[in-house]
């Protein structure tokens, strides 16, 4: 079976309440997770983003359910790491070398993902991938699909689902999109 990772939220923004429930979320998730899995007779050698490109050893009508179970916890891994804050300045300054490159200030990334972010209808989350050219994009996808489906890899996940932010910032999605793009795991994103 696979098994609770990051579940340790360090030093974050949010409140102890909206962890709780993220945490419990992640939790049912993955337990989904498994019993579909071992449903399947699946012996789990493969690790969870390796699963994403093998899911055609799956009983054809439980790979939706698959994906989008395994797409619900590797997402929130991520956006459980990038929620971590870490104030390190070697990381903080290395990740502005890197979005300079691409978005000329950071304040101009800040403004371009939450500008997008915006245009997200429904459930889901922004990302910040890598994409197939090698280079840094602000992506959309709705509910729990991962970018690993389209061969990217996040480097951000901003979770924006309803119950990522309104208990503690109601429908003030702006402050809590403000909040999460000012407490990065730099660290984290840098190590990727
Ligand atoms: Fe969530």
């Amino acid at each position: 079976m696979y098994k609770i990772e990051n579940i340790i939220i360090k030093n974050s923004y949010l409140d102890d309440k909206s962890i709780y429930y993220h945490k419990k979320l992640y939790i049912s998730y993955l337990k989904k997770l498994n019993e579909l899995l071992i449903k399947n007779d699946y012996d789990f050698r493969y690790s969870k983003k390796e699963l994403i490109s093998k899911i055609d050893i799956f009983n054809l009508n439980d790979r939706d359910d698959i994906l989008y179970y395994l797409g619900a916890v590797l997402n929130h891994e991520l956006y459980f790491n990038i929620i971590t804050n870490n104030s390190n300045n070697k990381y903080f300054y290395d990740f502005i070398k890197i979005i300079e490159k691409r978005y000329t200030s950071l304040l101009n990334f800040k403004l371009e993902f939450k500008n997008i972010s915006n245009k997200l209808v429904g459930s889901g989350f922004t990302f910040l991938v890598i994409d197939n050219n090698n280079e840094l994009n602000i992506i959309n996808l709705s509910n729990n699909e991962t970018p690993y489906l389209y061969g990217y890899t996040p480097l951000i996940a901003m979770d924006l689902w309803e119950h990522s932010y309104y208990l503690k910032y109601n429908i003030d999605k702006e402050k809590y999109i403000d909040d999460f793009l000012n407490n990065l795991n730099y660290e984290y994103i840098i190590k990727k």
